[in-house]
């Protein structure tokens, strides 16, 4: 089934010279774990914000196309309406609370409160997205006293509880650790395996590589390339779109081996390394 469908997007900022985004078309099943990857100012943010519908109706601007999110035409209906559907992560947490609430706990509630959820199954949503962030210890922590990465991990959690059908992430890991961010990886593969669909901007390809189903290459406000992350970080022109693959594709691509019976290269360390050690026999 497909979730999302976005037809020839195009989208300037009010002031803006030109647009952040340009003609932009493609389609996402549900479930699927789509990687978004470009260098700084590609689009990204720009794109995770209008499948959310904050482009263009918070920040206006000139709006071409359309996205259909789950069969909902996101120009014509409501924020308040699309984020029942689509929960997004932004690129900077602190910027995600409310800053009303004075414990990490309420934090989170403050969202399924909005939406009218009984106390019992509000408690239960909570409980199950601290235990999931690992943030259990700091409920009770002011959230004006939490680290990047805590903030991080209850802005995740924020949006989880709310349990939308798809979640958007903007560089959800930039402020953890690579355990951390290990984690949190793992913990949204999980949701994406249970049916939610995900779409993550994200600037650590070797993470991209193990998590995605399909990556997005955006350069300059168009959509260059949405494939395998295979094929995206097979391509000899990667560099000229400011990208790097990920190591271990680096070092398969210096010594030309490919993946068996392919003209990919692998772009994880168990395909690598399976790869490198079948050379050496
Ligand atoms: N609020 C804004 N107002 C005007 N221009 C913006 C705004 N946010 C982003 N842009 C511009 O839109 C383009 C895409 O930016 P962005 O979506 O943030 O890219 P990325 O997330 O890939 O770094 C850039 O040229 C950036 O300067
Ligand atoms: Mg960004």
């Amino acid at each position: 089934m497909k979730k999302i469908i976005v037809n020839g997007l195009k989208y300037q900022y009010p002031q803006a010279d030109v647009r952040a985004l340009n003609d932009i078309s493609f389609e996402v099943e549900q479930g699927e774990f789509i990687g978004i990857i470009g260098k700084n100012s590609s689009g990204k943010s720009t794109l995770c914000q209008s499948l959310v519908g904050l482009v263009p109706h918070f920040y206006k601007g000139a709006y071409g196309g359309e996205i259909l999110v789950d069969g909902l035409e996101v120009k014509n209906h409501p924020i308040s309406e699309i984020a029942l559907k689509v929960g997004i992560v932004f690129q900077n947490p602190f910027t995600q609370i409310s800053g009303s609430k004075l414990t990490v706990y309420d934090e989170i509630a403050f969202g399924l409160e909005n939406i009218g959820l009984p106390p019992a199954e509000m408690h239960e949503r909570i409980t199950e997205v601290l235990k999931e962030l690992d943030i259990e210890d700091i409920k009770d922590h002011s959230p004006f006293t939490l680290s990047g990465g805590q903030m991080q991990r209850l802005a995740i959690a924020s949006i989880m509880a709310m349990k939308p059908e798809i979640l958007v992430l903007d560089e959800p890991t930039s402020q953890l650790d690579p355990a951390g961010s290990e984690e949190v990886f793992k913990t949204i593969a999980e949701l994406s395996r249970q049916g939610v669909t995900v779409m993550m901007a994200e600037h650590n390809m070797e993470k991209i590589a193990q998590f995605s189903n399909r990556v997005m290459l955006l350069h300059e406000g168009r959509l260059i390339d949405y494939d395998t992350p295979e094929k995206i970080f097979s391509r000899v022109d990667l560099a000229d779109f400011g990208v790097e693959p990920p190591v271990y594709t680096t070092v398969c691509k210096a010594l030309n081996i490919k993946k068996n019976g392919s003209d990919v290269y692998p772009v994880t360390l168990a395909e690598a390394e399976m790869l490198l050690r079948g050379t050496q026999r």
